[in-house]
């Protein structure tokens, strides 16, 4: 009942600071409503002129260095924010090196990337606009391009309250818009906060109890969001190892042809091969999966934690194999899809940008 009361007193001070507007959701089903409020960071309030700005930065390919793609490119709303390649494609056909991950319910979050290198949204969203693998940009350009746009201009204004366009201001807008991107009212929630009857088919529901108990899946995909927000080494590509020249020196740094992960980072040999776990909100739009996109359908996934993820001397010590039947198999996917939320469906690119 509580959780109730504060949902719709939530609604009435959620709505003067975000506004429908159409992009901006109430918060839905499956979250709290206070934790959301309490994810945005001081110093870069949610205001919906600085989150319609954000929207059109992040579909507009001018941004990238020969305007032929856009952060939209890859996180692809009716993918859920994902491209549906393995590994995607950035400016003059290059591909980059890891899989592209959904954008959805990262409010949350307090690391990004698969290794947690940027540790906000603001520092995140800098980073695409310069790859070269990806948007190939300078800030510089990226800043002259938009301040020769005097409809961007009239934007900022409105947004930061004059017409000076900085990297900061570009980053915040695009952050502020990531923030309203939240994926709730699943069949999952209305089962579990009281909607209709039969939200959920009863082999979804045997997949929620192996979820929780027998494959051990809550461990690391934990709480409403399906994700502890920690780093762990599953195995995903191990397979391709190469340990000739670490079986000789013992370097760690000496094993080659996989990705280190969370360990390129902190260089602390347990994070070796270490991922940051995704949500799994989503998870039946956003195929294929993994870091590397080398596993392509539910199915697999669930082989994969079946057998016990791939051996390699760092794996976590949580992944071993399960021992499903074919029947909690197919019962652990009817759960998983029952995590595609309906509340953020609506969000599409703009029809115009500003000239
Ligand atoms: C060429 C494709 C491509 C483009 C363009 C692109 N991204 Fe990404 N994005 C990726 C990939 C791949 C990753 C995962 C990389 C990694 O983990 O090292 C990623 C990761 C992210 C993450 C972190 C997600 C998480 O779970 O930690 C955010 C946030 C993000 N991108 C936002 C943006 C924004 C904002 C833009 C535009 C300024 C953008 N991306 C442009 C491919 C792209
Ligand atoms: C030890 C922690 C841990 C456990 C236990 C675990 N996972 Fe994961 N999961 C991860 C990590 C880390 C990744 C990302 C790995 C990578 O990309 O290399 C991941 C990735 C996934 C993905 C792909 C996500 C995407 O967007 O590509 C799915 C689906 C998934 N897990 C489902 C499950 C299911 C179902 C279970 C239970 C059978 C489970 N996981 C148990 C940590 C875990």
């Amino acid at each position: 009942m509580f959780r109730r009361i504060a949902f719709f007193f939530v609604l009435l001070i959620a709505l003067p600071i975000a506004g429908f507007g159409g992009d901006i959701p109430r918060v839905p089903l499956g979250h709290d409503e206070i934790r959301y409020l309490n994810s945005m960071p001081k110093d870069n309030p949610l205001t919906r002129s600085k989150i319609a700005l954000g929207k059109l930065l992040f579909f507009d390919k001018r941004l990238s260095r020969d305007g032929s793609i856009a952060c939209g490119s890859c996180h692809q709303p009716h993918r859920a924010f994902t491209d549906g390649r393995v590994l995607p494609t950035g400016i003059n056909g290059q591909t980059a090196k890891r899989n592209v991950p959904t954008l959805l319910n990262l409010v949350y979050g307090s690391a990004y990337f698969y290794d947690g290198r940027a540790t906000s949204l603001e520092e995140q969203a800098l980073i695409p606009l310069q790859s070269h693998a990806e948007m190939g940009n300078t800030l510089d350009r990226v800043v002259a391009t938009l301040s020769a746009i005097s409809g961007y201009r009239a934007r900022f204004k409105a947004a930061f309250g004059d017409r000076a366009i900085t990297p900061d201001r570009i980053a915040k807008a695009l952050a502020a818009f990531e923030r309203v991107l939240i994926s709730g009212e699943s069949p999952y929630d209305l089962f579990e906060y009281g909607g209709p009857k039969g939200s959920m088919s009863q082999s979804a529901l045997r997949g929620l109890r192996l979820f929780r108990a027998k494959a051990r899946c809550t461990h690391c995909h934990a709480g409403f969001n399906y994700t502890d927000e920690d780093f762990h080494n599953i195995g995903v590509g191990w397979d391709r190892a190469d340990f000739s020249t670490y079986e000789k020196t013992g370097n760690i740094d000496d094993i080659k042809g996989v990705d280190p992960g969370r360990y390129a980072h902190t260089k602390k040999p347990q994070h070796f091969g270490a991922m940051k776990t995704p949500t799994l909100r989503e998870i039946a739009r956003t195929a294929p999966y993994m870091h590397n996109g080398r596993i392509k359908t539910l199915k697999e996934i669930v082989e994969f934690y079946d057998k016990g993820g791939i051996a390699n001397p760092f794996l976590d010590e949580l992944i071993a194999p399960l021992d499903l039947t074919d029947a909690e198999k197919r019962d652990l996917i009817a759960f998983l899809k029952a995590l595609n939320g309906s509340n953020w469906l609506h969000i599409a690119p703009p029809f115009r940008f500003p000239d």
